[in-house]
């Protein structure tokens, strides 16, 4: 197949970008889109604090703008995200109690979720809950601080109740190596999990590469020994800091880990173009500010491509 979303679907995955809402306009950006991609994410306007900036004052415009040009063009769409420390608006942080903590989370999975029920193939339900480090300690935050360690499992069992068919992922970033603390620390939370029938369907992995965290040797190591838990994985936020070569062999690398796994669903980059990158500096994406194909575009199309 001749892009990377139809070369994708022929082995049985989806492959995504991250979009913004504010780049719509942009008809190179849109034809890019559409052309290459079969699933997308919201880069920010599925955020806490894009939806409910006030309490139960829900504003649904520019995720809605992303999910209807979506669907039009027969699109999937993963859900990023409905539990997490950061974009957080300023009175979730204000709740001093855990029964009000919780009965804000609990409205805020439903609501959104139900805006978008049935709709949605995976939702990031909890993301970034585990601390960088040696420590595999939970983040700090205040679902952590007001209900504990039980708030993770709380939020997965509020979005199973709002939307049963929705896969429910927990998703977080350097985790990509196996002998990472915090590569631990969630499987160990993800084999709990199955072990007492919480629901959870999902692993994502975010895959922000750069020199200081380079794609692991082991990767697919990591990847299999989740999916051997019993959940699907998904790369969800892949970029890869580099040019040329060097970057298209990384690419390369990454996608034919996920394809070696079975229960690797899907790739989503985080982005289309180098200059709309969150870290555009690293030029960490696949298409440059031209949208020109980049040498990593080649690498990831023939690695759908091999086999
Ligand atoms: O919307 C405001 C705009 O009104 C204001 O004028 C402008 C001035 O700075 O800021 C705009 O908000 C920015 C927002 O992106 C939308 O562009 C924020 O400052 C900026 O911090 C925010 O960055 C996002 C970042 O998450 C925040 O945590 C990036 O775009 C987004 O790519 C990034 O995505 C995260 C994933 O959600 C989770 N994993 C890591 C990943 C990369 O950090």
């Amino acid at each position: 197949a001749d892009t990377l979303g139809a070369a994708a679907a022929e082995k049985g995955r989806y492959f995504g970008a991250a979009v913004a809402a504010n780049h719509l306009g942009d008809s190179q950006y849109v034809q890019t889109l559409n052309r290459e991609f079969n699933s997308v994410t919201a880069e920010n306007e599925m955020k806490w604090d894009a939806l409910e900036p006030s309490q139960n004052n829900f504003n649904f415009g520019n995720a809605d703008r992303i999910f209807n040009h979506a669907r039009q063009q027969g699109m999937a769409v993963r859900g990023h995200t409905l539990v997490w420390h950061s974009q957080l608006p300023g009175w979730v942080n204000n709740l001093g109690s855990a029964d009000q903590v919780r009965s804000a989370m609990r409205n805020h999975i439903n609501q959104v979720m139900g805006h978008y029920k049935g709709q949605i193939h995976s939702w990031d339900v909890v993301n970034e809950a585990f601390e960088d480090g040696n420590s595999g300690a939970r983040r700090n935050s205040v679902f952590q601080q007001r209900l504990g360690n039980g708030y993770i499992e709380e939020a997965f069992r509020m979005a199973r109740e709002a939307d049963p068919n929705a896969k429910l992922c927990y998703n977080d970033y350097n985790t990509d190596n196996w002998s990472h603390a915090k590569t631990q620390a969630v499987y160990n939370m993800v084999k709990d999990f199955k072990s007492r029938g919480v629901p959870i369907d999902c692993v994502g992995f975010q895959a922000h590469f750069n020199s200081g965290n380079p794609v692991p040797n082991n990767y697919h190591t990591t990847l299999q020994n989740f999916a051997d838990l019993g959940v699907d994985v998904q790369l969800t936020e892949l970029d890869i800091a580099g040019s040329g070569s060097s970057q298209a062999e990384q690419f390369g690398g990454v996608t034919q880990a996920c394809l070696a796994v079975s229960r690797c669903t899907g790739i989503t980059v985080w982005g289309i173009p180098d200059h709309y990158s969150w870290r555009s500096n690293d030029t960490p994406l696949l298409f440059d500010r031209n949208y020109n194909k980049k040498q990593a575009y080649t690498a990831v199309l023939n690695a759908l491509n091999a086999g």
